[in-house]
């Protein structure tokens, strides 16, 4: 090995994909790799994609062009770059990759991370890989964790993926086909992760998963449920804050309700996809559940901390939408008051059912009703920050703020909060009055003395934000 050598990870989509970004720089540091923020002087080059929406695919051959012009440079000063394209897209398109763009080396499925050593080692000696298969291993069991540093290095939150994949087979979505069928990690694997996240300094976890309320992993007393893991997780010393995202309205069984009401911990925010407030599209969709369901579920959750924030995710102009149907989408958002969304136009997936449709909306009425959802979206988005305002609300602070002598944390509804305190509450919990909201922040003063947040702090505290 000729010294240190360089990685750098480019992360398109998903919170998943942020995670397996992490977990390949914890495997190539054990190679000799440090992570660089740049790619001009990579020695490995990773695109980390994702396949979900619209010319993503095209996204990542644009970015391989600009990538093969750091490469060529490279070679002229004599050094050899290896470029890999991982995720989705890899999954999805395969050695088509290197056929269009014969800069990249290896081609490697979302499954298949901990090969990514040997696959740089081959690569380096001139082979070209393709590695799609969907093993029978559990790449988890060869990830390497991040060391203390490195942990401490990507802040007080962190995530955690229980579950890949999913079974659902929503018709618009390609995740079933790029990830596969779902499956859940080990209890004790993911307690003992979670376990030395908050030994680094951790105080906040958001256990992962495309459908991570189907969570149903191998716990020591038979198979453990979302709720179950939950409650396991909440025990671990130095938490304070449990998140889980992203989850299907027909999973959010009882226990998983009441562990809203019953574990402090957990925040009081879901994110919740709806994707449609209209019957007959959710049935075009194969999303399982009614319009009626899904308030009923947000009606159980609201009995059960009646403080839930919600948020959720939209699809315009599916195969078949009309004007009623967009209506009934505009309907729900105002029913909820969701306190943010992401919306999107349709796009359509090779692949999947509803691509195969020949009742496709136009673009520009797509354009025209994504229009019309993203500002009933602002719109409750506005109305649930100006709430906030004259509320104390509990902040995890995460990182200097906008301003000298500003942190920057998150409420526990997962809003920004901008307030002047000083850097070492960097990884406490504190109260801040909220003064004012704008479009996607809110700004607090550091409210004294701060009522819970004594009660909360861990004792090791002090050891844990030093740094
Ligand atoms: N077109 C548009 N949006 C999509 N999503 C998933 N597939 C598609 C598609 N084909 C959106 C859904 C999902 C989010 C992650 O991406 O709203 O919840
Ligand atoms: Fe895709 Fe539906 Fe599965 Fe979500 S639940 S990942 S939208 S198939």
């Amino acid at each position: 090995m000729s010294g240190t050598r360089k990685l750098h990870i480019k992360s398109y989509g998903c919170q998943m994909n942020v995670y397996d970004s992490q977990r390949m720089t914890d495997t190539m540091a054990r190679e000799g790799f440090v992570a660089a923020a740049e790619a001009e002087d990579a020695d490995l080059i990773v695109l980390n994609t994702c396949h979900i929406r619209e010319k993503a695919a095209e996204k990542v051959y644009s970015e391989l062009g600009r990538v093969r012009r750091l490469k060529d440079a490279a070679a002229r000063d004599g050094r050899k770059v290896v470029v890999a394209v991982a995720g989705c897209v890899a999954q999805a398109e395969g050695e088509e990759i290197i056929r269009r763009a014969p800069i990249v080396d290896i081609v490697l499925g979302p499954q298949n991370y901990h090969r990514l050593p040997a696959l740089v080692a081959r690569a380096e000696r001139g082979g070209k890989v393709v590695d799609t298969e969907f093993p029978v291993e559990d790449k988890f069991d060869h990830l390497p964790a991040a060391s203390r540093e490195a942990t401490r290095a990507r802040g007080v939150s962190a995530f955690v993926t229980v579950q890949e994949g999913c079974d659902k087979f929503c018709t618009f979505c390609v995740v079933p086909y790029t990830r596969g069928a779902e499956i859940s990690r080990p209890a004790a694997k993911i307690v003992a992760e979670v376990e030395q996240l908050a030994a680094a300094g951790v105080r906040e976890v958001t256990l992962i998963g495309q459908n991570v309320n189907a969570y149903h992993g191998a716990g020591p007393d038979g198979t453990w449920s979302l709720a179950r893991l939950l409650h396991r997780v909440a025990e671990v010393p130095g938490l304070a804050r449990l998140r889980y995202a992203t989850s299907h309205p027909r999973d959010m069984d009882a226990d998983l309700i009441a562990a809203h009401r019953d574990l402090a911990s957990l925040m009081p925010q879901l994110h919740l996809p709806v994707q449609s407030g209209s019957d007959r599209i959710l049935a075009v969709m194969n999303r399982r559940h009614t319009r009626a369901d899904y308030l009923y579920v947000i009606a159980r959750l609201r009995e059960a901390r009646p403080d839930m924030a919600f948020t959720s995710d939209f699809i315009v102009g599916s195969p078949g939408e009309t004007e009623a149907d967009f209506a009934a989408t505009l309907a729900i958002v105002g029913e909820v008051g969701y306190a943010g969304a992401f919306s999107f136009k349709y796009s359509p997936r090779p692949g999947t059912p509803a691509a195969e449709r020949d009742d496709q909306v136009d673009d520009a009425v797509k354009v025209e009703r994504l229009a019309r959802l993203q500002a009933a979206i602002d719109r409750n988005q506005a109305a649930f920050n100006a709430r906030c305002v004259g509320r104390t609300l509990d902040v995890l602070f995460e990182k200097p703020g906008r301003l000298p002598g500003q942190l920057v944390g998150r409420s526990p509804y997962l809003q920004p909060v901008q307030a002047m305190a000083p850097a070492a509450l960097i990884g406490a919990v504190r109260a801040v009055t909220i003064t004012r909201a704008g479009a996607n922040s809110l700004f607090g003063e550091l409210a004294t003395p701060a009522p819970h947040a004594a009660a909360r702090e861990p004792t090791a505290l002090a050891e844990i934000v030093e740094t």
